[in-house]
């Protein structure tokens, strides 16, 4: 589910006591997936007929896993619209720490989900890149999600330098440790492990590397949440496409991905989504 609790988004409906992605499997704690697109700077109205297309494409799929679309935050409300009375989430790519004020250009998290929003991206590394996100940053936009009752889907993940020289795993630490605020609850969160070297590359890391950062990640969320660890989704993003998702799917502790150029084809989307391994 996108965006929990009391007066949280919409697009899933169907209220339930539990939350919706905790799954009882064989006696197994196990998550619904989640698969995540992130449009990035891409997509004019006409992108819209994707939005329709992938609900077309869902009709069947509504049990398999959760479906999220963070479109650019022009598109946001038509998103929303258009993925009514379907299981498709609308999500931000970014927000503003603050609720409102003098910021030319910025979005705040409140407007978000007055748009339709139910969840957010934030510290994705072209966010860290291009506009000098540090940790501390990146923090207080967790806060403000938590604030605008937005799920935070938190990306963190290692330079090509940093893998090589063996730091991945410290390098990702240090980033959950000083992005999540004490504020925040395990059920406001997801994270999203994306190696920078393998975003829009093609490149992705062995399935060895992924089982091995998630389960280091999952580890971590147990010391800092305690049980609430195990219920939050870490999900792979990096050149995750239709013929590589099912295989990076099924490694233990990947609860789903965060999908750049391959979601933006609602065809493709919907072959990733049809790759998630039903929980
Ligand atoms: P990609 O992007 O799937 O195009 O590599 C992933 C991301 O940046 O979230």
């Amino acid at each position: 589910m996108i965006g929990r609790g009391e007066g949280r988004g919409k697009a899933f409906p169907k209220g339930r006591d539990k939350p919706r992605n905790h799954q009882f499997v064989g006696g197994d704690f196990r998550m619904r997936m989640l698969l995540a697109g992130n449009w990035k700077m891409n997509g004019l109205k006409t992108a819209l007929a994707e939005i329709r297309a992938l609900k077309r494409g869902l009709v069947d799929e509504t049990a398999r896993a959760d479906v999220l679309v963070c479109p650019p935050a022009t598109l946001i409300m038509e998103a929303a619209k258009a993925a009514e009375g379907s299981p498709i989430a609308i999500g931000g790519q970014d927000c503003h720490a603050l609720a409102s004020g003098a910021y030319t250009g910025d979005v705040s998290a409140e407007m978000l989900r007055d748009a339709g929003a139910t969840a957010v991206i934030l510290g994705h590394s072209e966010r860290r890149q291009y506009h000098g996100e540090t940790n501390p940053i990146v923090a207080g936009k967790m806060k403000a999600a938590r604030r605008a009752g937005l799920m935070a889907i938190l990306c963190v993940g290692e330079s090509d330098k940093e893998r090589e020289a063996g730091h991945a795993i410290r390098v990702v630490a240090q980033q959950l440790e000083a992005s999540i605020p004490p504020e925040l609850g395990a059920s406001d969160l997801t994270i999203a492990y994306e190696p920078i070297w393998a975003i829009g590359t093609g490149k992705t890391p062995t399935t060895a590397d992924i089982g091995e950062m998630h389960a280091a990640i999952r580890a971590m969320l147990g010391k800092r949440f305690s049980a609430g660890g195990e219920t939050i989704r870490v999900l792979y993003g990096g050149s995750v496409k239709p013929d590589n998702a099912a295989e990076i799917l099924a490694v233990p502790n990947v609860d789903g991905a965060l999908v750049g150029g391959a979601s933006l084809k609602a065809a493709d989307f919907l072959a990733i989504i049809r790759a998630a391994p039903r929980r």
